[in-house]
């Protein structure tokens, strides 16, 4: 206001400068997901006439420099892209009173960066001619995803994960254990800001329920687990069952080789046999046959005996 009040005087002074003054009451805003954002914009300029008026709203990803442009007013005709149709709405005052500002209804996270509202008066081409107001939009963080690694066997290293895919700010984690009596105890471990929990020397009085909290400043979101030799258990059941599975294919190969070796080793001796009587030399596709099937299973069975 002060600014505006020496530009006055300074115009008034001078007489012949033409200026423009374009700014917002707000630097930073914040809306979450979903919601609508207002941005502010105004302008004073030393000229009574606004027939060459022109508007421009320029919108800059966080993530890129290349300016965008999502609105432009000139010769009172506005225009929106068709990615912000119906998405951006002017007040109906617009331009009465130098009042530039718009709204911009259903913010995604990719709506999180700098706009800037540019206007020029011609024959104003002096002064601050731009405002801009930088936007966050806030997501809470969607369900974690918690999990046990390492070897839950007493005095082992366990680590704990939790994991938000989403959220703006990025989400911080905490774990508490469940059990209310042991949940005022603390929790026996190290937890680092991406959402570890280390367990060094694990012991049956770490075993029990945990859950992770996950949040930021627009919300939060938990998930549990149990922490107990069961888990492991049941994944070390599963191993002896595969072995178990392997062996027993093992044994079926071993089996099914030698049943055909025998069958081929009778149709060699009746195939010896044949020629002896008809005078001519044994066909040699034969003996090819049982080699090729005596050497294929082999190295099948091998593989096996290796992974059990
Ligand atoms: C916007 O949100 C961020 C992150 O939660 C916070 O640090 C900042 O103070 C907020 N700013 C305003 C203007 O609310
Ligand atoms: C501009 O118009 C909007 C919407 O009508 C209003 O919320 C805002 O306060 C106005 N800004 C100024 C500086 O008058
Ligand atoms: C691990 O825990 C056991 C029993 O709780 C303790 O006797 C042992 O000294 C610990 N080892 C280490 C390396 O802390
Ligand atoms: C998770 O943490 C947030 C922020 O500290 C808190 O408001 C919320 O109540 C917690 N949720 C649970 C289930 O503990």
């Amino acid at each position: 206001m002060a600014f505006a009040l020496t530009l006055a005087v300074l115009i008034s002074i001078t007489g012949c400068v033409d200026l423009i003054t374009v700014s917002s009451t707000q630097r930073y805003v914040n809306v979450t997901v979903g919601g609508t954002v207002h941005l502010q914009c105004s302008f004073i300029t030393s000229s009574k006439e606004t027939t060459n008026l022109i508007v421009q709203w320029n919108f800059v990803e966080r993530s890129s420099i290349t300016p965008k442009q999502i609105y432009y007013y000139q010769s009172g005709e506005a225009v929106v892209p068709k990615t912000y149709q119906g998405r951006l709405t002017v007040p109906p005052s617009n331009n009465a009173n130098g009042n530039v500002s718009i709204s911009i209804t259903n913010m995604q996270v990719s709506d999180s960066g700098l706009y800037t509202c540019e206007v020029r008066n011609f024959p104003d081409i002096e002064g601050k001619s731009e405002a801009s107001v930088i936007v966050h939009v806030l997501e809470p963080p969607s369900a974690p995803f918690c999990a046990v690694h390492g070897d839950i066997a007493v005095g082992h290293l366990v680590t704990l994960t939790c994991h938000s895919e989403k959220g703006s700010p990025p989400p911080t984690y905490s774990w508490i254990r469940l059990d209310q009596a042991r949940a005022r105890q603390p929790l026996m471990g190290r937890v680092t800001p991406t959402g570890l929990l280390e367990i060094r020397n694990i012991s049956e009085f770490n075993f029990g329920e945990y859950q992770c909290n996950s949040s930021n400043s627009v919300g939060s979101s938990t998930c549990k687990l149990e922490l107990s030799t069961e888990a492991q258990d049941g994944v070390i059941a599963g191993a002896v069952i595969g072995a178990l599975l392997g062996c027993l294919l093992i044994v079926l190969v071993v089996w099914f080789v030698i049943h055909q070796f025998k069958k081929h080793k009778y149709a060699d001796v009746k195939a010896q046999a044949a020629p002896e009587m008809k005078g001519t030399s044994r066909p040699p596709p034969a003996t090819s046959d049982v080699s090729m099937e005596m050497s294929s299973p082999n190295p099948h069975g091998d593989d096996d005996e290796a992974r059990a």
